[in-house]
């Protein structure tokens, strides 16, 4: 059966490692959407990789596929692609030729987009450029990667962005467009690039009959039209986007991916944040600091709540926990179980006064003693009883299984039940 990881935060929860451990079982592992504001690393035998696009599946030499609901900054692949080639013998990595790229103009905007709105409403993007290159995709002036093979059509649809987007540039003091620039690195990109293109349908064949994995990027509370709008990425997160972001109409199993408490980066409503110091000792412990962006993320307990609500639209049958090792040595730890608001028994996002309903002292936690250390274990069995409690009580809660849990970034502190 092909399965997919959904993470059901805010991104981070650690998918890139999972799918580097399930993928061993896969014969192909597929990006459907976001783009290069996504960022894993994942430790295997000593040897640290950090991916921001290639899906984390390279690393046990299988083929990973970008699909066409991903967008591609062209400078940005050329280095990741460079970096894994040093570490892995000849990666096999395709990218449809529908994918939509992202160019410098992209970031300019991003950067003008995010200077306009006050500073409480300010979204806190990655500033690669996501936004406005999916905005250019739906307002139909994408470069795609097809257009890459002739200088006079790249030359006509990048004049006709210039025309567009010169004014805007040029109103908060950014460079313009550059034309010849712009279509020179284009066309030396697609020299190094040509052998990965591949069309949708050829892909569709390939893979008909074999196990596919799709990868998400970021989380479902942070899609476009689900989660918290405003404060979300661009791209639909959620596992009903796969379809459509890989062009690959397969049936598949959804493993929701979760970590034992949850963090947030940028700005936007966060139920069960801590802003305190253990809110703080969690970031230090759990190393919260953005791999895109190297910002510290937001911290809180785990929101029983909102992930109810992201297993729901995701259609999750089994669960990933991650990082509860993160919380050992607590004295105690808690989870948000309802959001004690007369207008919000449930998430809500699609009400414009959700942001301020949403407060942390307003909501209900169950509170669990701490479950002293789980170093070195690798059984379900052997975890402490404290963890086990806590465990159990989610999965009472959630109404689905955890079947894999993780207690550190190598491979072998992964339970499988
Ligand atoms: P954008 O995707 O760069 O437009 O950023 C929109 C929001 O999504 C911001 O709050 C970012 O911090 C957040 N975001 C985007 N990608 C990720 C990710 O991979 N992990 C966590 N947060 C992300």
């Amino acid at each position: 059966m092909n399965k997919a990881v959904i993470g059901l935060q805010w991104g981070d929860e650690g998918k890139g490692k999972i799918v580097d451990y399930l993928s061993e079982d896969f014969d192909l592992v597929v990006r459907y959407q976001g783009g290069n504001n996504a960022g894993h690393t994942v430790i295997v035998d000593d040897i640290t990789y950090k991916l921001n696009l290639i899906p984390s599946g390279v690393i046990r030499g299988k083929v990973c596929y970008l699909g066409q609901g991903v967008v591609l900054d062209p400078k940005h692949f050329s280095k990741e692609f460079q970096q894994i080639k040093k570490k892995i013998n000849d990666p096999q990595v395709f990218l449809s030729s529908n994918i939509s790229l992202i160019l410098d103009y992209h970031k300019q905007l991003d950067k003008i987009n995010e200077s306009i709105l006050n500073p409480n409403k300010k979204i806190g993007t990655t500033s690669k450029g996501i936004g406005p290159a999916y905005q250019d995709k739906v307002g139909r002036k994408s470069i795609k990667l097809y257009d890459l093979k002739s200088k006079k059509i790249l030359e006509e649809k990048i004049n006709a962005i210039k025309k567009f987007y010169d004014p805007i540039l040029d109103n908060f003091n950014e460079l313009k467009v550059n034309v010849e620039q712009t279509v020179q690195d284009l066309l030396s990109f697609y020299d190094l690039v040509k052998e990965l293109i591949v069309d949708n349908s050829s892909i569709k064949k390939e893979y008909k009959n074999k196990k596919i994995l799709f990868e998400g990027a970021q989380g479902a509370l942070l899609d476009l039209d689900h989660g918290s709008y405003p404060f979300v990425t661009s791209s639909n997160t959620v596992s009903s986007n796969i379809v459509i972001g890989s062009a690959l109409q397969v049936d598949y199993k959804t493993i929701g991916i979760f970590k034992a408490y949850a963090t947030r980066v940028g700005n936007g409503p966060f139920p069960s944040e801590l802003v305190n110091e253990i809110g703080d000792y969690i970031a230090e412990k759990g190393l919260e600091i953005g791999t895109v962006t190297k910002r510290k993320r937001r911290c809180g307990w785990l929101d029983l709540v909102s992930l109810k609500y992201s297993c729901e639209i995701n259609r999750v049958s089994e669960l990933c926990m991650t990082k509860a090792d993160v919380l050992n040595n607590l004295s105690e730890v808690k989870v948000c179980k309802s959001y004690n608001s007369k207008d919000y028994e449930d998430i809500n996002f699609s009400e414009s006064n959700i942001l301020d309903s949403l407060l942390l002292e307003n909501n209900d936690f169950e509170v669990f003693p701490g479950w002293g250390d789980t170093k070195d274990l690798s059984k379900f069995e052997k975890l402490p009883d404290n963890l086990k409690k806590f465990i159990n009580y989610i999965e009472m809660y959630l109404n689905i299984p955890i079947k894999i849990i993780s207690l550190g970034p190598e491979r072998n502190q992964t339970i499988i039940r």
